[in-house]
């Protein structure tokens, strides 16, 4: 099939380059001509485990290229995803301007049957309006053409996006024509190996599929945050407590860790919108509210205990910080807590010297750009040296079983402040340390 998609950020990359794996020719579309030209040379904006290799191979196959030229990409497409940004609006719903600026296009454009495919995370209601973007532009063309909008959210997760999308749980596709549910069952089908996982349903119940399922992963999480908080209070081990609530299958082992709260480019955004559909819809959505007021505050869990341990003035004093991407196998650092928990701790007047595997020219470059106070080492034992204590932000693999020795050697004292309880307790304290962790 000939499929075009517009947007070549995380999604719109990481689609073409699996459905360029399956034998289709793909064309991902960009404004962003140097981010063209990079990735027609190779160059890969993101760093995705085995994104890199994919689309290598397959632009030397030619079944992937990328271009600025949306009008071409749209004449030769069977299928259009669009996969833009939407970026969370003042207040706090999606932005929809990115999403529509394309429809617009494809409008203008296209010449013969199409399927749009909203991939991007939109609001309920989304694709009525994409619909209606494109057929107001058929009508000044005087054009009558067919065309199908569905919506077909994505659930991958970074730093396994590969993965689910090559083997994914479910494939959710909502379409109001049985053309456009064909269309799309033969586009995925090669995805599925042994049984189809498809589920189709009507537009606006896929739309709201997304929302819910990343709504109910964020609850699991905020609501662990929360009985933590009570752990640490009534002097119970958050830990032993999600073992024993975990072995419950209705409830699950998955998703009920404890920690110095979510991040990402999912919840934080899609809670926030959900929040704000609801409102629009006259519902005030009071537990999706408190599961995002649960995880800002959440954010600050570990800052606070280091203002017990330190004071409230942390002038003077130096940590030490493992990690700055919002969870392990990512470069990504939106609304990562480290943002929040190194502003804070310079706030106060500490410095910060951080190391992380793969996200420090992001911080440098933009999420912690211009701030006076941190300064990034290239290894994990560089960042011990002089400092107070170290604080463990990211659970990456090369943080999980680091040599205590060397560590208590190069600290000034031995505390460690973990964010993601990655240690034994017990361990840590037979070798001397003082350890703080989440919810105990
Ligand atoms: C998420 C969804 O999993 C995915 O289906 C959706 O398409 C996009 O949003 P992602 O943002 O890549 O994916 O990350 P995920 O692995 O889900 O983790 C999100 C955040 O939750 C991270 O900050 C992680 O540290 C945190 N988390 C996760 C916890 O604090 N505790 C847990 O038990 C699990």
């Amino acid at each position: 099939m000939n499929i075009t998609i517009l947007g070549s950020g995380y999604v719109g990359l990481v689609s073409g380059a699996c459905f360029a794996e399956m034998g289709n020719k793909v064309v991902c579309i960009d404004i962003d001509k140097e981010k063209i030209d990079n990735l027609n040379k190779g160059v890969i904006p993101i760093f995705e485990p085995g994104l890199e290799p994919i689309i290598l191979k397959n632009l030397k196959n030619k079944n992937i290229s990328f271009t600025s030229n949306i009008s071409n990409a749209i004449k030769n497409a069977q299928i259009v995803f669009i996969a833009v940004g939407t970026p969370m609006g003042d207040d706090g719903s999606a932005d929809l301007q990115y999403v529509l600026a394309v429809a617009k296009s494809i409008g203008k454009t296209m010449n013969k049957e199409l399927v749009v495919v909203d991939k991007s995370t939109v609001p309920i209601g989304t694709a009525d309006k994409v619909r209606e973007t494109i057929q107001k532009e058929l009508n000044k063309r005087d054009l009558q053409i067919d065309f199908h909008v569905v919506s077909n959210p994505e659930f991958l997760k970074e730093g396994a996006a590969i993965d689910d999308f090559m083997k994914p749980d479910r494939v959710v596709i909502g379409a109001d024509s049985v053309y456009a549910f064909d269309v799309m069952k033969q586009l995925y089908s090669p995805f599925f190996r042994t049984h189809d996982r498809f589920i189709t349903m009507d537009i606006r119940s896929a739309e709201m599929t997304k929302y819910a399922a990343n709504a109910m992963l964020a609850t699991k999480i905020s609501f662990m945050n929360e009985i933590a908080n009570i752990c640490e209070r009534v002097g119970a081990d958050a830990n032993q407590v999600r073992i024993g609530i975990g072995s419950d299958k209705r409830i699950g082992y998955s998703f009920i860790y404890p920690g110095a709260g979510y991040g990402g480019s999912c919840f934080p955004k899609d809670v926030k919108a959900l929040n704000k559909i609801a409102e629009e819809y006259g519902y005030k959505a009071n537990l999706i509210r408190s599961v995002e007021y649960v995880n800002d505050a959440q954010k600050l869990v570990i800052a606070n205990k280091i203002v017990k341990r330190f004071g409230e003035d942390l002038s003077e004093l130096t940590f030490g910080l493992w990690g700055l991407a919002f969870k392990p196998g990512t470069d990504d650092m939106r609304e990562a807590p480290a943002i929040y928990i190194v502003k804070e701790l310079i706030k106060r007047g500490a410095k910060i010297k951080a190391y992380d595997p793969k996200a420090m020219k992001e911080a440098k470059e933009c999420y912690l750009k211009g701030v006076q106070g941190i300064i990034y080492v290239e290894s994990k034992y560089e960042v011990l040296k002089d400092a107070e204590a170290l604080i463990l932000l990211t659970e990456w693999k090369e943080f999980r079983s680091p040599d205590f020795e060397e560590i208590k050697s190069q600290l000034k004292s031995p505390i460690i402040f973990d964010g993601r309880n990655q240690y034994n307790a017990f361990n840590l304290k037979e070798k001397g340390f003082e350890y703080f962790q989440i919810g105990k």
